[in-house]
């Protein structure tokens, strides 16, 4: 099988019944995502598959093949880290940050979509997403300010949205062969 994950190339081989989690987390070393309740509890393993938010641990690695991945090592890709990170890390919208990753990819395809949800539509977006920490306020407020940085209607902090960054170490596919860059 082969996928697209931020923007390389990734192909692989994979047993039938091996999850798209298992195969990011353990062919891929894409440990970015976290495999929490592993049955579909928590939502702390949410990617976003060809535009979709996915729980990876119930969805099989070959219903991936040929699709566009994203994990949240993606958000930190060149030219810039997502806002989402620098506002989940600014309001406090983590904690432990455990479920982080997971609400990240969540709120990422909410915004993706929906570049202006009310409050009622985020929290009803990251209603599968579980959290032990912040109470799930904060993590309101960052997506809320996040989406306002996006849309060019408020200015992030120091260090936050629009700064430069290298390239993510995406993906190291020690066991798969990688075909190369774009597509
Ligand atoms: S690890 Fe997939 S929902 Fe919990
Ligand atoms: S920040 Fe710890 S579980 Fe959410």
């Amino acid at each position: 099988m082969s996928m697209s994950i931020g923007g390389s190339r990734v192909a692989l081989a994979v047993p039938p019944r091996r999850t798209l989690l298992e195969a990011l987390r353990y062919d891929l070393d894409l440990v970015g995502t976290k495999q929490g309740c592993d049955k579909g509890d928590c939502g702390a393993c949410t990617v976003i598959v060809d535009g979709t938010a996915v729980l990876s641990c119930l969805t099989l690695a070959l219903e991936a093949d040929g699709k566009e991945v994203r994990t949240v090592e993606t958000l930190a890709g060149a030219p810039h880290i997502d806002p989402l990170l620098d506002c989940f890390d600014s309001v406090g919208g983590g904690q432990c940050g455990f479920c982080t990753p997971g609400m990240l990819m969540t709120t990422t395809a909410l915004l993706d979509k929906r570049p202006c949800p009310t409050r009622d539509e985020i929290k009803l977006a990251i209603s599968g997403n579980l959290c032990r920490c912040t109470g799930y306020g904060r993590i309101v407020d960052a997506v809320e300010l996040a989406a306002k940085i996006k849309r060019g209607e408020a200015k992030g902090g120091e260090g936050l949205p629009g700064m430069e960054c290298s390239p993510p170490p995406l993906p190291s596919n020690t066991k798969g062969a990688r075909e190369g860059k774009g597509g």
